[in-house]
């Protein structure tokens, strides 16, 4: 079997069929977990995540264990070829732990302290926590890191959130003064002098809050890198503990959105072995169609493939309906499938759920399972659990391990998003990094081209073509790295609101200067127009009109070419559109917010100037995504329908159908929420 990556999980080599379960709601019941046992491998569940919210089993009174009722589970479990993927159990903590040390307890933005409840709700900074999750975990570590069955650490449950607690505001001055060193730097960095704002002394910096600072936007940066750096200390302490006792058993933590607003996850790669994400789109909505929502899981995948450039895992998605959206519309027949094969074809190694079986009581009762709290196999949502799970099995020799090739990277850029979200003006109604994002991606999900999406410290050799929209906030160096992929023969696409300010949000001076990249591009922006919603402007480019929205940038050629400018308001033939050759790559800049039609067309053509690899090359019908990974000796290729009808796709050659084992040619017909998998040999 030809792998081009190591294995994500080695004592498991195979793709990952199951999710988070939570006998120990049920251990009064013992016949729970019998039946649980049948029905899992029933629907090819080959492993389960244990132990996420087990701590107040596992740890019942302070320094009193009991592992014997996990001991039980795990070993019955592994009896039947089932696999554990073991949580630490710091996402939750017990109530005597809180009421004890009222310190883990997470203070307010506005200095209040939490009562005890719900979950990541602890402060990161607290060596008290840090002293009893680590006692925890290395007992658990010492129980379980050898046993054959336990193949991942699960740390935590998805991270998040802030603490404004005093042991987490001398954490934050000591981060603030290491990076500063002086008053005066620091003063000088966040542009203190404005309103009188001036440091004096260390003690004065406080967090952000809604009843102090929030117009410092260099202190929000800042404070947001250190929770951020601080939720990756509490976890590297977690890791540190179970590594002591085996450093083979690989580590993972599951993240949430590539859009979280406190977390920058791409700061998180180093620390993990394997990257896991949760996923809970809001399928059948009426206000966007399936095919955008689709869009943005598969950007979601690309990035967290992205963060370690290798196959992830899936680590939750729901089999059915959630309880926690506006609406919790269930997935309509097919969808699941659909979507767990959304994940596999962007790079994830897993199928996974959030959760086998449904919670009786509490707030998550009404959360769909495997196995609902009817109890039995003869529901629809059994039956497609089972049926990917038989792909999933099917698709495991070929597709585990295999890589996603890609020769375009996208920016998404965690660090700029913040500056954007704080940045009051231009637009404060709405500048949508993440829809203009979106329109950049859409022409490659399309058509089947891989995108690495990246953060501003990834190296950029190695690819084709580089975009990076509405990158506001240049990072320290990312000008240079730029600067170096164009000349040494990159093509690299700006958009509008690019290098306005420095890493501390304080803005570039002069025109046309190095620091904002206009020697690349070619240009220099005097002004930036910002449109209502009801507003637009126009361009045309190769005889085909496009909208404009949001900013319209009135920019100043240098050395570029201008090839579509505006067609209204005041600034009218100005350029939308240029070109600059820099050295021995091309810099395009797109100085508006274009709609997705403009981004297509712009695409297609540098896709045929940098000679990007397609999935295949053929005119993909309304509703089809195609994507591809590939292997050592075979090239595999995802055809997708999120469409509500049936699509055909002109094949450019024959191929094998992975699932079917026939080979198709000429016209493949998908149905509605159907895909196929097809090889090649390479
Ligand atoms: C998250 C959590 C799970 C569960 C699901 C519900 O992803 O990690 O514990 O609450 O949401 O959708
Ligand atoms: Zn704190």
């Amino acid at each position: 079997m030809a792998q081009r990556f190591a294995p994500a999980t080695p004592k498991f080599p195979h793709m990952l069929h199951g999710g988070d379960y939570n006998p120990e709601q049920w251990l009064d019941q013992p016949e729970v977990l019998e039946e649980d046992i049948r029905l899992f491998r029933k629907a090819h569940i080959n492993c389960v995540s244990l132990g996420i919210f087990s701590w107040a089993k596992l740890e019942p009174e302070e320094g009193v264990y009991d592992f014997g009722w996990l001991d039980e589970i795990i070993d019955r479990l592994y009896a039947n070829g089932i696999y554990t993927v073991l949580a630490t159990p710091s996402g939750a903590r017990p109530q005597w732990l809180a009421q004890k040390y009222p310190e883990v307890l997470r203070v307010r933005p506005d200095g209040l302290r939490n009562f005890y409840g719900h979950r990541q709700n602890h402060c990161y900074t607290s060596p008290l926590y840090r002293e009893k999750v680590t006692q925890i975990d290395t007992l658990l570590a010492e129980h379980y890191a050898n046993h054959p069955a336990v193949i991942l650490w699960h740390i935590s449950n998805e991270f998040g959130g802030e603490c404004h607690c005093e042991l987490c505001q001398a954490a934050f001055r000591e981060w603030v003064q290491k990076k500063y060193g002086t008053l005066d730097k620091l003063n000088h960095a966040w542009w203190a002098n404005f309103w009188s704002h001036t440091y004096t002394d260390w003690s004065q910096v406080h967090s952000p809050s809604p009843v102090g600072e929030t117009s410092v936007h260099g202190l929000d940066l800042d404070w947001r890198r250190f929770v951020t750096h601080q939720t990756i200390d509490f976890m590297k302490t977690e890791i540190a503990a179970v590594k002591a006792v085996n450093p083979d058993i690989p580590v993972t933590t599951n993240m949430m959105t590539m859009y979280t607003y406190e977390l920058n996850y791409f700061a998180f790669r180093d620390a993990l072995d394997v990257i896991s994400w949760d996923n809970y789109p809001e399928w059948h909505n009426p206000y966007m169609g399936n095919e955008e929502v689709a869009k943005d899981c598969a950007m979601t995948h690309d990035m967290m493939r992205s963060l370690q450039k290798k196959p992830f895992l899936l680590m939750e998605c729901t089999p059915n309906a959630t309880n926690w959206q506006g609406v919790s519309k269930l997935k309509k027949p097919g969808m699941h499938q659909l979507s767990v094969i959304e994940a596999v074809a962007h790079g994830a190694d897993s199928g996974q759920y959030f959760q086998l079986r449904q919670s009786r009581g509490s707030c998550e009762k009404f959360h769909s399972a495997v196995i609902s709290n009817t109890g039995t196999e003869n529901t629809r949502t059994f039956r497609e659990v089972t049926d990917i799970g038989t792909v999933l099995e099917q698709l495991s020799d070929r597709v585990y391990g295999s890589g996603t090739p890609a020769e375009t990277a996208i920016l998404f850029d965690t660090e700029n998003k913040w500056a954007l979200d704080k940045c009051q003006g231009p637009r404060n109604i709405g500048l949508d990094y993440f829809g203009n994002i979106r329109r950049n991606y859409s022409y490659f999900w399309k058509n089947g081209i891989n995108v690495d999406i990246i953060d501003s410290t990834f190296d950029l050799s190695g690819y084709k073509l580089v975009i990076a929209p509405m990158l506001y906030l240049f990072r320290d160096g990312i000008q240079e790295k730029l600067r170096r992929f164009v000349r040494d023969g990159g093509t690299l696409v700006t958009t509008c609101f690019t290098g306005v300010v420095n890493d501390t949000d304080l803005s570039f001076l002069g025109e046309a200067t190095g620091d904002k990249l206009s020697d690349v591009l070619g240009l220099w922006v005097e002004e930036v127009d910002s449109l209502y919603d009801c507003e637009s402007n126009r361009t045309t480019w190769n005889g085909k009109s496009y909208s404009l929205k949001e900013l319209c940038e009135i920019c100043h050629p240098t050395t570029c070419e201008t090839l579509a400018v505006y067609e209204t308001d005041f600034y009218a033939g100005k350029p939308v559109l240029t070109k600059n050759q820099f050295g021995k790559g091309v810099a395009y800049h797109v100085s508006a917010s274009a709609d997705t039609d403009f981004f297509h067309a712009l695409y297609a053509k540098l896709a045929a100037a940098c000679d990007l690899t397609y999935a295949i090359r053929t005119a993909v019908p309304d509703g089809i995504s195609l994507t591809w990974r590939q292997s050592d000796t075979e090239k595999l290729i995802f055809v997708q329908n999120f469409g509500d009808s049936a699509a055909a796709v002109q094949l450019d050659q024959p191929y094998e159908n992975v699932l079917s084992g026939e080979t198709v040619s000429g016209s493949l017909n998908i149905e509605k929420y159907g895909f196929a998998v097809l090889a090649k040999q390479i």
